[in-house]
């Protein structure tokens, strides 16, 4: 039911916060230690690399989980569209796990390849806000995304999900293989909570910058640096799928290999600006489309912030900060779609789940 709500997006933007402490309320035991089965722990440690397979939002969210799986737990991650994994198969190495990422379970593209390399042995692993759908039957092993139903067919608190129980399953796996971390990933998964209930707060601004920049155009771009990037591809799908505009993410440094050239006067650029190593330089190509004429929106981050920036948001964790950067593009993404009168819960041409190849 959408309550009070015009739109299931927005209110399922809205019970993002609820749904990232309701997940480290499942996953984490009172006394701080992770609570995962048994079984997917052991094959966790038993792989000697990780296969993420997904599609759409939620290989955006694989790809994030890469760099958990890779920074906290010391695993050597690959994430692949599903629809060209079989025709495009990577060499695999001696103990596969293959994860699956699916809010819906049903996606024909990634069940595909979950029937292909079981036939071939491998073990797997579906992460779904779907206990009982068919990846989940599928595989050997579930994990639990808990974002309850997801209605709206542009997908937002099932991502954040799947990036925050990839944060539990990388905490898991590296003190289950004991390591030492000099951070609390899941204390700031609740930090990141919090901040993203701030954002939440704050829909005039996200509104403001829909109106101000995205009514009229035909194009818009985001862009970013290391995990700014994945969330800059994540913004892009979102805007492009319910408002129409032709939207684009890039990594920044690519700008000049080509697409640059689609830069005129008046082009918006969304410049994401949370990750503190690649700050001067993801600046410093929002300086190169601005003297190109863009109007650079840039979203940064407490401690990181310059004057100018259209959305500075409050500091967390650079691993989990695509949970919270996230947010002040579904929101633009919302209004948006909004203002150009698109059908925001059920854009055209679109399903919830795939299941065709
Ligand atoms: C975008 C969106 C899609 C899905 C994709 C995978 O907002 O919803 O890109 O993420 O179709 O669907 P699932 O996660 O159900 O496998």
């Amino acid at each position: 039911e959408k309550g009070t709500y015009d739109h299931f997006m927005l209110k399922e933007i809205d019970e993002q916060p609820i749904v990232i402490r309701n997940i480290i309320q499942k996953y984490q035991h009172e006394d701080g230690s992770t609570r995962l089965d048994a079984d997917i722990r052991a094959a966790m440690q038993q792989a000697d690399r990780i296969y993420v397979i997904a599609a759409g939002t939620s290989y955006h969210a694989g790809l994030v989980g890469k760099q958990l799986l890779e920074q906290v737990a010391n695993k050597p991650t690959e994430v692949h569209i599903a629809s060209e994994f079989l025709y495009n198969m990577p060499l695999l190495s001696q103990n596969p796990l293959f994860v699956f990422i699916s809010q819906s379970g049903e996606t024909a593209d990634s069940r595909g390849v979950l029937v292909d390399v079981k036939k071939k042995g491998h073990r797997t692993l579906t992460i779904t806000n779907v206990p009982g759908s068919t990846l989940s039957r599928e595989a050997d092993f579930t994990l639990h995304t808990f974002a309850g139903p997801e209605i709206a067919v542009a997908s937002t608190k099932a991502y954040t999900a799947q990036m925050a129980v990839l944060t539990l399953l990388a905490v898991d796996t590296a003190y289950a293989a004991g390591r030492t971390l000099d951070f609390d990933p899941i204390q700031e998964l609740g930090i990141a909570a919090n901040a993203m209930e701030a954002l939440c707060n704050q829909k005039d601004e996200f509104e403001k910058i829909a109106r101000d920049y995205l009514s009229v155009t035909r194009n818009a771009f985001f862009i970013g640096r290391a995990s700014d990037y994945y969330v800059a591809l994540e913004g892009a799908l979102k805007l492009k799928e319910i408002s129409y505009i032709q939207a684009e993410g890039f990594a920044g440094g690519e700008l000049k290999h080509g697409t640059i050239a689609l830069i005129e006067d008046g082009t918006p650029v969304i410049a994401l600006a949370t990750n503190e190593h690649v700050n001067l330089s993801i600046r410093g190509n929002v300086q190169e489309v601005v003297s190109r004429g863009a109007a650079a929106v840039i979203i940064s981050m407490e401690g990181l912030d310059q004057e100018g920036d259209a959305v500075v948001l409050p500091r967390v964790h650079e691993s989990i900060a695509p949970l919270v950067s996230v947010i002040p593009t579904q929101l633009i993404a919302y209004y948006a779609a909004l203002h150009r009168g698109c059908d925001v819960d059920k854009p055209r041409n679109l399903a919830k789940s795939v299941t065709v190849e």
